[in-house]
């Protein structure tokens, strides 16, 4: 008798590169100090790519672990879904070198790009409608090289990101992991208080624009973003957790986007959760854009934060401004 197949999660995976940025080596190139950053956002030390590593590098390392923790070769992979603000080119996207790099057949690729540090869940839930539409394996990756683009002078914004990959792989499986519910948002009247407007047709990329830094110039307004990210990941938290027909205390554990330690503290007020049951990495990578929940995930379940039976609440915010929520159970 054949073995009743679900759709879910096969395998995670995460890559970090080994270079590591302290907020005292931050410290000798700009004017802040390793006390201004631990106490504004918890972060201590992030890792940064290699001179020599791009982004599909670090998307292909990530996802070799996810098909290796999967048990499933490259050529079993049927699509691949990259989210990625920080791409190998603007053209073509950046799956197109993971397709070859791993040697995927010439299978459906594609990035979803721009949506920031919500990309990855976005990218989970395409994933696994187009896994549920003709059994599928899908790859998804979330990686940013964030400091290959970022403005190295701007202290506002350049001490929070770190680089990062993550992975999954979303397919038919005799006890994957479940992904019970998804929710997702955009309210795009705030695309203002996060965003890299050069580049595209609005300021195109010229040699003045350039000149000027501002294809590096990453607009934020810090306080406002902080308050969107809290209300809107409480928000989705809750209503992802209706839609399944279940609640917090029912949850093992919260893996947020990992963006400031003070806004994660603030969400897990704001929803009155333990501070035992939120997931943090904040402190060893900072903030790694989309990559960060892929790599919260597969770090807390190799940390054994994770048992077999649990359901785990994933929740992002990012530019757009986007936020969405996925409840799992292992
Ligand atoms: O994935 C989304 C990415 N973005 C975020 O998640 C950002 C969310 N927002 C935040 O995390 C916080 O708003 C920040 C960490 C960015 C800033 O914290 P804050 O408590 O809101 O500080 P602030 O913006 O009010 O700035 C306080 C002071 C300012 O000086 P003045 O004007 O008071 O003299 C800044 O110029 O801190 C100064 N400052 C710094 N000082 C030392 C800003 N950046 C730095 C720095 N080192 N790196």
């Amino acid at each position: 008798m054949a073995t009743e197949q679900t759709i879910g999660i096969l395998g995670l995976g995460a890559y970090t590169p080994e270079r590591i940025m302290t907020n005292d080596d931050w410290a000798e190139l700009i004017d802040t100090s390793d006390e201004w950053i631990t106490t504004r956002t918890g972060i201590k030390r992030r890792r940064f790519a290699a001179d020599d590593e791009t982004s599909a590098d670090l998307a292909v390392a990530a996802a070799r672990e996810a098909l290796a923790d999967a048990g499933i070769t490259a050529d079993e992979i049927d699509e691949i879904v990259v989210a990625t603000d920080t791409p190998e080119m603007y053209t073509p996207d950046t799956a197109a070198f993971v397709q070859d790099r791993l040697g995927v057949r010439p299978v459906p690729a594609f990035d979803m790009a721009g949506s920031g540090c919500a990309g990855f869940l976005l990218a989970l839930d395409v994933a696994r409608c187009r896994a549920e539409e003709g059994g599928k394996n899908v790859l998804v990756i979330a990686v940013e090289l964030i400091s290959r683009l970022m403005n190295w002078a701007d202290r506002d914004t350049c001490v929070l990101f770190g680089d990062a990959a993550g992975a999954a792989v979303v397919g038919p499986g005799p006890n994957p992991i479940e992904m019970l519910a998804a929710v997702a948002g955009t309210d795009g009247s705030k695309a203002g208080i996060l965003c890299l407007e050069a580049g595209g047709t609005r300021v195109p990329f010229t040699l003045e624009a350039a000149k000027a830094g501002l294809h590096k110039k990453l607009v934020m307004h810090g306080r406002e973003v902080f308050r969107e990210a809290v209300h809107r990941m409480g928000d989705a938290a809750r209503e992802v957790l209706a839609k399944a027909g279940m609640t917090l205390d029912e949850v093992a554990l919260v893996v947020p986007h990992q963006a400031n330690g003070r806004i994660l503290d603030a969400v897990a007020k704001r929803l009155g959760l333990p501070a035992e049951k939120l997931y943090s990495n904040i402190r060893d990578y900072g903030n790694t854009g989309s990559a960060s929940v892929p790599l919260a995930l597969t770090q807390a379940r190799e940390q054994g934060r994770i048992r077999k039976g649990d359901p785990v609440l994933l929740i992002s915010f990012g530019a757009g401004f986007h936020w969405a929520a996925l409840l799992l159970r292992f």
